[in-house]
């Protein structure tokens, strides 16, 4: 790292290192088409968000068009956006409202390249598409065809929900992770919660979105649609380049609050995902494929479908242990009787088995040494102790980090903790909730917030040396925001971050980044290089 760190930031405008620059694409309501309709506001045509780029951008991935560091894809995730946000007013009003803010989430992809000026643009073309909440999607994997999954109604599976971090594989697909989908349901009455769903936090009211009240799929009353709430939770993948295939919700890998999903190749070319599953006291998963992930790819077989489901156990002495999540394991048996059963309730079968409860895993990276670091983002509710959970309560978090044995497919690992926030207070590099996490070929950790800064600033990006602990701070976000998402071109000259949810909606804080009156705060993805031309972290 050999840039100026920017004091702690405060404001409704960003701010980012002297040695940098930024610029600001596709925000929230952009046409992914040059023939789209322009963005107005509030929205009131669910024709046209399904037309334009999505709220809440999240996780994200840029897939380059041969190579190039100019041209590509870039696959983006809409986690969620407020219903005042978006239709300025509490709570949908007509089905349509509905559809306006189903519309609004799910997953963009847009090819982007530079123009004659160098300038990021959105560029036409007939893979640009979106992904909603109404979009076909099929599953696969164990549970795909289980009853489990099926409904009454008979409706085709449809959607992916709360898209909060991702994935990418060296196969060419983008992975997208299906986090708070609970918050979606609600009941119009004369329901009362299962253990299963009560394990994942259903409830008659939901987050206030209020779906339920005008599309019985997310009401948790209507017998027709009973298994529809099982049909979120999962990673999802699908190929920027491939339009016509529908989403892929991928079961092998369990369904949780899925924050993200690191994958790597490990021993004999196995295909190895690390996922976090963001609550207080929930666990850490890995899946390793059966077999090489080429071999399998080459058989028309994904790697993703096939393969064993753990949760990770952190003991006492600095090792720990990934307990398997299948009817293999007698503890998990003991509590399941068919692999369906426990991939859609991986949550239940992660308790039954043992695993350490967590201070909120939030998203994970593998550093090229083969570390594997995640953020445990914070949780103001602990007050027991355990060895990698240390801090009760815990309001500001820590990263922690393991290495796998047997080059990532192996079942022990050894493991420390990175970082304390607290320990940073203070120290001009202060930070607390860290989110979003990525390791880039060099080592670098590239560390973005979301949450109450202890000092109260802004949401930020860090960097840290993974060698040596140190961190600088390259970019503070806007009053309200969160800071989150991390894709790169292949030549690391260009890094894209996003803005998420600027004044938390809010015009009165911030307009970002049109600042026009007659715009509300939009999400925005923001472009930054280095001054110098350099890979961006250095
Ligand atoms: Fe969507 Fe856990 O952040
Ligand atoms: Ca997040
Ligand atoms: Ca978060």
């Amino acid at each position: 790292m050999d840039f100026e760190s920017i004091p702690l930031h405060f404001g409704d405008r960003p701010a980012i290192s002297p040695d940098y620059e930024f610029s600001t694409l596709i925000p929230w309501g952009t046409p992914i088409n040059s023939s789209g309709p322009a963005f107005s506001w509030p929205v009131t045509s669910s024709a046209d968000q399904e037309a334009q780029i999505g709220i809440g951008h999240d996780g994200m991935w840029f897939f380059a068009e041969n190579g190039s560091s100019d041209s590509g894809w870039l696959c983006i995730n809409h986690e969620f956006g407020r219903t005042t946000h978006v239709l300025d007013k509490p709570v949908p009003e007509t089905v349509e409202d509905v559809r306006i803010m189903q519309a609004a989430h799910g997953n963009s992809v847009v090819k982007i390249g530079r123009d004659q000026r160098g300038v990021w643009e959105v560029v036409d073309d007939a893979a640009n598409r979106r992904i909603t909440v109404n979009t076909p999607v099929t599953f696969s994997g164990p549970a795909a065809g289980s009853a489990l999954l099926e409904n009454p109604a008979g409706n085709a599976p449809a959607g992916t929900l709360n898209n909060c971090a991702n994935g990418y594989t060296p196969w060419g697909t983008y992975l997208t992770c299906e986090e708070n989908f609970n918050g979606y349901f609600g009941s119009t009455g004369g329901w009362t919660a299962s253990a299963e769903q009560a394990r994942y936090g259903f409830t008659n009211a939901g987050f206030g979105y209020a779906w339920h009240g005008f599309d019985p799929r997310f009401d948790l009353a209507s017998a027709d649609y009973v298994n529809e709430a099982n049909r979120f939770g999962w990673i999802v993948e699908y190929d920027p380049r491939d339009p016509d295939t529908p989403p892929v919700k991928r079961t092998a890998l369990g369904r949780a609050k899925h924050e993200g999903c690191a994958l790597t190749i490990g021993r004999g070319g196995r295909a190895v995902a690390y996922m976090g599953d963001d609550q207080r006291f929930d666990y850490i998963y890995k899946f390793v494929s059966d077999r090489n992930h080429r071999s399998m790819l080459a058989r028309g077989m994904s790697p993703l479908d096939h393969g064993v489901l753990y949760a990770a156990r952190f003991d006492e002495d600095g090792t720990g242990h990934w307990v398997e999540l299948s009817l293999n394991n007698p503890a998990v048996a003991a509590g399941f009787s068919s692999e369906d059963e426990v991939l859609v309730n991986a949550r239940i079968a992660a308790d039954l088995a043992g695993a350490t409860p967590m201070d909120r895993p939030e998203w994970t990276t593998v550093a090229p040494d083969g570390t594997v670091y995640c953020t445990l983002t914070n949780n103001t509710q602990r007050t027991e102790p355990n060895p990698a959970n240390p801090q009760a309560p815990n309001p500001n978090g820590h990263i922690i980090r393991w290495t796998d044995s047997d080059r990532h497919v192996g079942t022990s690992f050894e493991w420390d903790i990175f970082v304390f926030a607290d320990d940073t207070v203070g120290t001009g590099h202060d930070f607390g909730s860290a989110d979003g996490l990525w390791a880039d070929p060099s080592g670098r950790l590239f560390i973005q917030t979301d949450g109450a800064q202890p000092t109260g600033a802004n949401d930020q990006m860090l960097v840290a040396s993974s060698a040596t602990g140190e961190i600088r701070r390259l970019f503070g976000g806007v009053e309200g925001c969160e800071i989150t998402g991390i894709a790169v071109t292949p030549d690391q000259r260009t890094m894209f971050i996003n803005v998420q949810h600027p004044g938390n909606g809010d015009s009165a804080v911030t307009r970002f980044p049109d600042f026009d009156p007659s715009l509300p705060p939009r999400d925005s993805t923001v472009v930054i290089t280095r001054k110098d031309g350099g890979v961006v972290g250095s």
